[in-house]
């Protein structure tokens, strides 16, 4: 026995666990609401001879072939169908949930199942600690509360299920806390309740969480560092709060009466540089928020520069030039002709550059000048100087004539390099003469040579320069005339002629028909070319002699002097011209011209050159005589007149001009001039 039930019972719980997976009970509704009617059937279906169904270990019904024993617990509210082995309840109530078990004995097999019977869900109730509360300091309690079983509390916030870190369930989920409430806990908070048979939602509630101020901004417009006086500059202040908060604005921790998020510096000054600071205040979380920005508002610059009193540039000297600039100022520089200066070996910049310091001026100095000062805000170019440095008077010079005639009006001029130009004065013998850069002396006298001085002063520089001019007054020439020394120049006599000059000459030339003198071997020029000395004097001699005396100003040419040497009578000749009268001409070279006589047995037959014989005139001897009307010196020469040159007068007339050919140079030998 105690074997067979061992066995037996290792047998059921052989089945058992080979069944489960097998076998089941198939309720016709699970869960299912209080009152529902319920139908367990095991599945799939099986003939069991002996079994029992049991509810949490108490056995409900119990059977074995021909006879069903059914507890009392369920008198009225269940059944038992003896071929399908099914139980079904009515009516039932919360308490019949519980663990169903089908247990067959023979055959041995066991099915189970978990009933659960459910009260609908009613009445979702959601209430809450306090609606308004503070950001990071209160903490708010829900509580929501429900009709029905079982109830399985959910939360939403919004849609959203809630689970976040500082939130936490009590109750079994019917209590949400949310400690240190943040601005984004607002909700709606909503409760849900749920079982198998139903669900529930509660009303919304919605938190009131106040907080900020936070991210307290300040915009600043125009958005710059600094801002140019007369700027508009608008301060606006936003910050996240709930509720919003309130404004005021402090300037260097001095309270404004301002409560508005924005306002205006309007035409800003420069006294209103400064920290501005925005306080955003929440009265609810009474909590403040400070934004603080320094606001730097610059007046423009101006600028002119200045020249001190009294010093005037002057070369050599050191000058300055300062910069007079209205506004606050960040750099000054200075430009030339408007290019860059830089301070260098002659040139400094002191005052924070605002002097500019020449320490010795030069030429070169000379220009347009101007600073320009700048600061953030503003530039600003100065008025422009022109400087001109002033010098002198240097190089005074006097420009003229070294040497004047007599009489005649000399013109000096005295110039200087100078800035300003400089003004002049003229000294002579000690005492002024003139005032001015020119000098007129008119009329001089000789004793208007000396030394003539020009004074230049420069009234800038105080500076005086002179310089001397030597003015040396002469007589200078007044004729130039041509002289012989005789009347009656001769040929082959000595001859002189003179130059004879009136007033100072410094040289003499002579010209003979207006071409320099050729000085030969038988003429020479003595005594400062002033004589020319004919050596004996020649024919060839004759022509127009002309003095040129040079003084210092210029040539003076003499009245030509016309030279005609005398000589003579030569050459004498006696033409016949025999036809029936017959013509004697008798012809010699003279100066001046001969006058002839013919001479006839020692008588005289005639007063003239050309001698007419007629007819049966008696052959003979006829002599013609020349005579130089000015020297009275003579020559003589004959023809014979014969019948042959009668008949031959031709032959004669030749013969006759060969014999004088011949006679006459021996003449000219024998007889003196
Ligand atoms: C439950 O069963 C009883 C008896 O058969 C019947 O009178 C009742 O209407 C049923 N209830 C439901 C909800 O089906
Ligand atoms: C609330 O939260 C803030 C910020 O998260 C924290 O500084 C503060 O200590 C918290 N207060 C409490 C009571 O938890
Ligand atoms: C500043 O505002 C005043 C008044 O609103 C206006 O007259 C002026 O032109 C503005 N100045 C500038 C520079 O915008
Ligand atoms: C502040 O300004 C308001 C109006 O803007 C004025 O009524 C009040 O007197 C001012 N308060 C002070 C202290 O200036
Ligand atoms: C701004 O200030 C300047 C000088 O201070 C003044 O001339 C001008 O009228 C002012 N303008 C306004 C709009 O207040
Ligand atoms: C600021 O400067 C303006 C002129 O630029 C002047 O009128 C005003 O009185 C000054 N304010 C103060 C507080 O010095
Ligand atoms: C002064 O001038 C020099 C040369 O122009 C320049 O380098 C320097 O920055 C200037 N300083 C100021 C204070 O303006
Ligand atoms: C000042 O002048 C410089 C060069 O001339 C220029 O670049 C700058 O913008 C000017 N600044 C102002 C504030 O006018
Ligand atoms: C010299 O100057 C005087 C007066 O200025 C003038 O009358 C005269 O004609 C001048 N003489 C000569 C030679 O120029
Ligand atoms: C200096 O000389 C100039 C002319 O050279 C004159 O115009 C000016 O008045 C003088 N100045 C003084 C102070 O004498
Ligand atoms: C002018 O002449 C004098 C005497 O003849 C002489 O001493 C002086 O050096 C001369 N001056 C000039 C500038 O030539
Ligand atoms: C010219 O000069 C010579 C020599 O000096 C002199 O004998 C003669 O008399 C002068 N004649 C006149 C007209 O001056």
């Amino acid at each position: 026995m105690e074997s067979k039930c061992f066995c037996s019972f290792t047998f059921i719980i052989t089945i058992y666990i080979t069944g489960v997976s097998s076998q089941r009970l198939i309720p016709s509704a699970n869960p299912l609401a209080v009152g529902g009617n319920v139908t367990l059937t095991l599945n799939p279906q099986m003939n069991i001879v002996a079994g029992s169904w049991l509810l949490d270990g108490n056995i409900l019904v119990f059977w074995y072939p021909d006879n069903v024993i059914v507890t009392d617990s369920f008198k009225g509210r269940m059944s038992f169908n003896s071929s399908t082995r099914q139980i079904s309840l009515y009516s039932v109530r919360v308490s019949d949930s519980g663990l169903y078990v089908l247990q067959g004995v023979t055959p041995s097999v066991k099915a189970e199942l978990e009933l659960s019977v459910q009260e609908p869900i009613t009445n979702v109730s959601l209430t809450v600690s306090k609606t308004n509360l503070v950001e990071f300091k209160d903490s708010v309690t829900f509580t929501c509360t429900a009709h029905g079983t079982p109830l399985v509390f959910s939360w939403y916030n919004g849609s959203s299920e809630v689970k976040a870190a500082n939130v936490q369930l009590i109750n079994n989920g019917s209590g949400l806390i949310i400690s240190n409430v943040t601005r984004y806990d607002s909700g709606p908070f909503i409760c849900s309740v749920a079982n198998g048979i139903s669900n529930g939602k509660s009303r919304s509630i919605s938190l009131d969480v106040s907080y900020g101020p936070s991210n307290l901004i300040m915009a600043v417009l125009p958005n710059t560092m600094e801002h140019v006086s007369g700027s508009n500059i608008t301060l606006s202040c936003s910050s996240e709060s709930k509720p919003t908060a309130l404004f005021h604005w402090s300037y260097n921790d001095i309270s404004l009466n301002i409560t508005s998020p924005t306002f205006q510096l309007t035409n800003a000054t420069q006294n209103q540089t400064g920290a501005y600071a925005c306080i955003a205040q929440n009265t609810v979380t009474l909590r403040y928020a400070t934004v603080t920005r320094t606001i730097s508002i610059i007046d423009p610059i101006s600028a002119t520069p200045l020249v001190p009193f009294g010093e005037p540039p002057i070369f050599n000297n050191s000058f300055s030039l300062t910069c007079v600039i209205m506004g606050p100022v960040d750099s000054v520089h200075w430009i030339k002709d408007g290019v860059d200066l830089f301070p260098d070996s002659r040139l400094s910049l002191s005052n924070q550059n605002k002097t500019l310091t020449f320490n010795h001026l030069t030429l070169s100095d000379d220009g347009k000048y101007q600073c320009v000062a700048s600061n953030t805000v503003s530039n600003a170019t100065s008025t422009a100087y022109y400087l001109i440095v002033n010098y002198g008077p240097w190089s005074t010079r006097i420009s003229g004539p070294v040497r004047a005639e007599v009489g005649s009006n000399v013109t000096l001029n005295c110039s200087a390099s100078s800035q300003p130009a400089s003004q002049y004065s003229w000294f002579f013998q000690g005492s002024k003469v003139a005032e001015g850069s020119v000098y007129h002396a008119d009329s001089l006298l000789l004793n208007s040579s000396g030394e003539y001085t020009c004074l230049a002063h420069n009234n800038i520089t105080g500076i005086n320069s002179s310089a001397t001019w030597n003015l040396t007054v002469v007589v200078g020439i007044s004729s130039v005339v041509v002289t012989p020394n005789t009347l009656v120049p001769l040929a082959s006599k000595d001859m002189q002629l003179f130059c004879n000059v009136t007033g100072v000459f410094e040289s003499i030339q002579w010209l003979k028909d207006n071409q320099p003198l050729n000085t030969t071997a038988t003429k020479s020029i003595y005594m400062n070319n002033t004589i020319v000395d004919f050596h004996p004097l020649q024919i060839t001699d004759d022509g127009l002699y002309q003095c040129v005396a040079t003084d210092i100003f210029r040539p003076h040419v003499s009245q030509a002097y016309h030279l005609i040497v005398n000589y003579g009578p030569v050459d004498l000749t006696i033409t016949a011209d025999i036809k029936i009268v017959s013509v004697l001409t008798c012809n010699a070279k003279s100066q001046p011209p001969s006058v002839y006589h013919w001479l006839f047995n020692n008588t005289v037959i005639n007063e003239e050159a050309m001698l007419i014989l007629p007819v049966m005139s008696p052959w003979g001897n006829y002599t013609c005589v020349a005579i130089n009307p000015l020297t009275n010196d003579t020559l003589s020469t004959s023809y014979v007149f014969s019948e042959h040159n009668a008949v031959a007068p031709l032959q004669t007339n030749v013969l006759l001009t060969a014999l004088c050919a011949l006679v006459l140079p021996v003449l000219m030998m024998m007889k003196p001039f």
